[in-house]
């Protein structure tokens, strides 16, 4: 019998978290895969016979929808494919390791990272590195939750403050896109589903802080950097932010594990579809 495991974070517990798992293993079980939705607790370990062993040995490829880094190199270890693969979620999770592996592949707003700071008690470097309003970002950090705006010295210093223990980033602010973006969900590289993403009151334009997506057409240039950014970090699945800038699209932003209920909602594309049927094929070649 034909069987994948969906490894998820075992904190989830509400029905709209658990609505991409289940999309999955609903699409998977159509093509004759059974699918397992399991927690990803105590996956990695040193020693013998852990999770990791019995999960690989049982199944024949595993959908990661967790962001854990260990689990993955773990799992890998052991010979399993992973969907999207370990190094691909890590890159992603970490917006300065994505800018990293983008820079000189495709356009992306002028970034500077953060000098880490290991003492409480110490002043902030101050990132005044662009003209103002500057964006600040946490690398890990997602939803917009953790994407703020600086519009002058005084409270780019009082984030500064703030963040200085943990890695942050200082970026360009692209203007011709405050409140406004791209979101496209790609499969393989290429796009299933897209929308532009508007907000009233806020420079970020997430659904989850009251952006309104519509759906977009996607262009040659669109469907071209998808396909570079989905090469060059290895990713079989992605959500990919977009910018727009005064002389095209910017990369904002590479999402491993992007939802995808919002945009199915939207647009009207099955991306669980799309995406099981990737996996079939490139396990099985069917
Ligand atoms: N450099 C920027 N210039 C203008 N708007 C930005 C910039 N970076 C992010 N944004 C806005 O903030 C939103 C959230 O930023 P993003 O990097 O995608 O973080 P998250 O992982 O939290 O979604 C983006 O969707 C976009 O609307
Ligand atoms: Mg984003």
């Amino acid at each position: 019998m034909k069987q994948a495991v969906i490894l998820i974070n075992p904190y989830l517990t509400e029905q709209a978290e658990l609505y991409q798992p289940r999309r999955l293993r609903a699409e998977l079980g159509k093509l004759g895969v059974r699918a397992d939705v399991l927690p990803n607790a105590w996956t990695a370990h040193t020693g013998r016979d852990g999770i990791e062993e019995e999960l690989s040995s049982r199944y024949d490829f595993c959908v990661y929808l967790d962001k854990d880094k260990y689990a993955p190199r773990a799992l890998e270890k052991r010979g399993m494919r992973l969907f999207n693969r370990a190094e691909a979620v890590e890159v992603c999770d970490d917006k300065m390791l994505t800018h990293l592996a983008l820079a000189g592949v495709v356009p992306m707003p002028e970034t500077y990272f953060a000098p880490l700071c290991y003492k409480e008690g110490a002043r902030a470097e101050i990132g005044e590195k662009l003209s103002y309003p500057i964006v600040v970002k946490e690398a890990f950090g997602s939803l917009g939750k953790q994407v703020f705006l600086a519009r002058n010295r005084a409270e780019l210093a009082a984030l500064s403050q703030e963040l200085k223990c943990r890695p942050h980033l200082y970026q360009e602010f692209i203007a011709e896109s405050a409140g406004r973006d791209l979101r496209a969900v790609c499969v393989g590289g290429e796009i299933v589903a897209c929308m532009e993403r508007r907000s009233e009151g806020d420079f970020r334009s997430n659904l989850s802080l009251g952006g309104k997506g519509e759906i977009f057409t996607p262009t040659e240039e669109l469907r071209t950097l998808c396909k570079k950014v989905a090469d060059t970090l290895g990713l079989d699945y992605c959500g990919i932010d977009f910018l727009f800038g005064k002389e095209g699209l910017l990369v904002c932003e590479v999402n491993s594990n992007a939802f995808f209920g919002g945009i199915e909602g939207v647009t009207g594309a099955n991306v669980a579809a799309v995406y099981a049927e990737y996996m079939v094929k490139t396990i099985y070649g069917e």
